[in-house]
């Protein structure tokens, strides 16, 4: 259990967990995730964010390679979530720093989980600057990415940036650096998933925050989780890659997510991507049963489109497809196309159900929900097919052909 010196005496000193499912309590890590967490050896020995709960010990074990810990003069808490403030209590106790510097948002979030302590804590504010020696760390306040307290830290003598949760990914391994990391594609995937899950409503912040970033000197980036971003590719990948995400540029590509009770609506689905693919628009089916509500977000990432059907129970949708759409709305994608569909038995309410939740994040929906009463037959599967088409047309012409 050895920290890694990342660069000239600054020390990973993290943990990775690689049996972690469940990050921020709703969304997917299949793979586990790290928390970083990071130590600069210099006239104030200062330690970077914490790990998570029942995981102190790594750090201090890790950290204690590196000097006793009670040599940590300062604890900067970027963002006080339990993923990196979890073990704050225990590490605390152990360091007794003379100051934890945090933003006047993470304030509150500290007295709030540890009420009642009389630590030496110190606001800062962004722009503000402290001297440790050798280096001076720069704090820029990144309020709502993705918490009002989050904030990043600079340091310019290593040319360094500290971001916390923005850049991270879900990843576990033992490899450390981005660029050692020999699966180019899990990389990106992991880079989605994180983004569409947890940083996804704050894109227009990311917009305004991303000029701040690119005016710094860094030529590292060291997220909280996952890989660090390192060199002059590897920094500008990771921004450019989150100026693409934020973007959300219409792209030729459609989603099908559904949801079935005897197969019909799963017709319908399998008929409306006929449509989509054999209009030139390349599309992904996913059946919510199957697929964890965030990596069907993490596919909406790739889509332009999205399609939703449900059949009609006790008057409304089936309830994972109603908690997907629900999950959805929440991350706030923008500049999607939509579209609706779903069989019934009797009173046939879903389709417009359906179609009132992509109304409600406010997609172009260029077609009436298609509705099919119990089993769709060849008239049925012509409609689904040709929502495919018009959907198909629709996000052609706005992606630009
Ligand atoms: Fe990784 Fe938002 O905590």
């Amino acid at each position: 259990m050895q920290p890694l010196e990342i660069k000239k005496d600054i020390f990973w000193v993290g943990c990775v967990d690689y049996d972690h499912r469940d990050f921020h309590g709703y969304s997917m890590s299949p793979d586990g995730s790290t928390y970083n967490a990071y130590l600069v050896k210099d006239g104030k020995n200062v330690l970077f964010d914490t790990v998570a709960p029942n995981h102190a010990g790594v750090l201090l074990c890790r950290l204690a390679k590196v000097l006793p810990p009670e040599k940590v003069d300062y604890i900067v808490c970027n963002h006080m979530e339990l993923d990196h403030a979890g073990v704050l209590a225990e590490i605390v106790e152990r360091v007794k720093p003379e100051k934890i510097f945090l933003s006047q948002a993470g304030l509150k979030s500290l007295q709030g989980y540890y009420p009642d302590r009389n630590w030496p804590v110190q606001v800062v504010k962004s722009g503000e600057t402290i001297n440790i020696g050798k280096r001076n760390i720069v704090f820029q306040e990144t309020r709502m990415l993705h918490w009002p307290d989050s904030m990043i830290s600079y340091i310019p003598e290593d040319k360094l940036l500290i971001s916390q949760d923005i850049f991270g990914q879900n990843i576990a391994s033992s490899v450390r650096f981005a660029d050692d990391f020999t699966d180019r594609g899990e990389f990106v995937k992991r880079i989605k998933e994180y983004y569409y899950n947890i940083v996804l409503p704050y894109s227009p912040i990311v917009l305004k925050a991303l000029p701040i970033v690119e005016k710094l000197d860094i030529d590292m980036i060291a997220p909280d989780h996952g890989l660090i971003h390192r060199g002059v590719n590897g920094t500008r990948f990771i921004i450019d890659m989150y100026r693409t995400l934020a973007e959300q540029k219409p792209q030729k590509r459609a989603l099908i997510i559904y949801d079935t009770m005897w197969r019909s609506t799963e017709h319908m689905a399998y008929a409306a991507c006929s449509g989509l693919e054999e209009n030139g628009v390349p599309t992904r089916i996913m059946f919510v049963k199957n697929n964890h509500h965030s990596a069907v977000m993490t596919e909406l990432a790739d889509c332009g489109a999205v399609l939703a059907g449900s059949p009609t129970h006790n008057n409304s949708i089936l309830p994972l497809l109603a908690a997907q759409l629900t999950y959805m709305k929440g991350l706030r994608p923008l500049n999607r196309i939509g579209g609706a569909f779903g069989s019934y038995g009797w009173s046939g309410e879903s389709p417009k159900i359906v179609q009132g939740h992509l109304a409600s994040m406010n997609m172009e929906l260029p077609c009436q929900p298609v509705s099919c009463n119990w089993r769709p037959g060849h008239e049925a599967l012509k409609a689904c097919h040709e929502l495919g088409a018009k959907v198909a047309e629709a996000l052609k012409k706005k992606c630009g052909g």
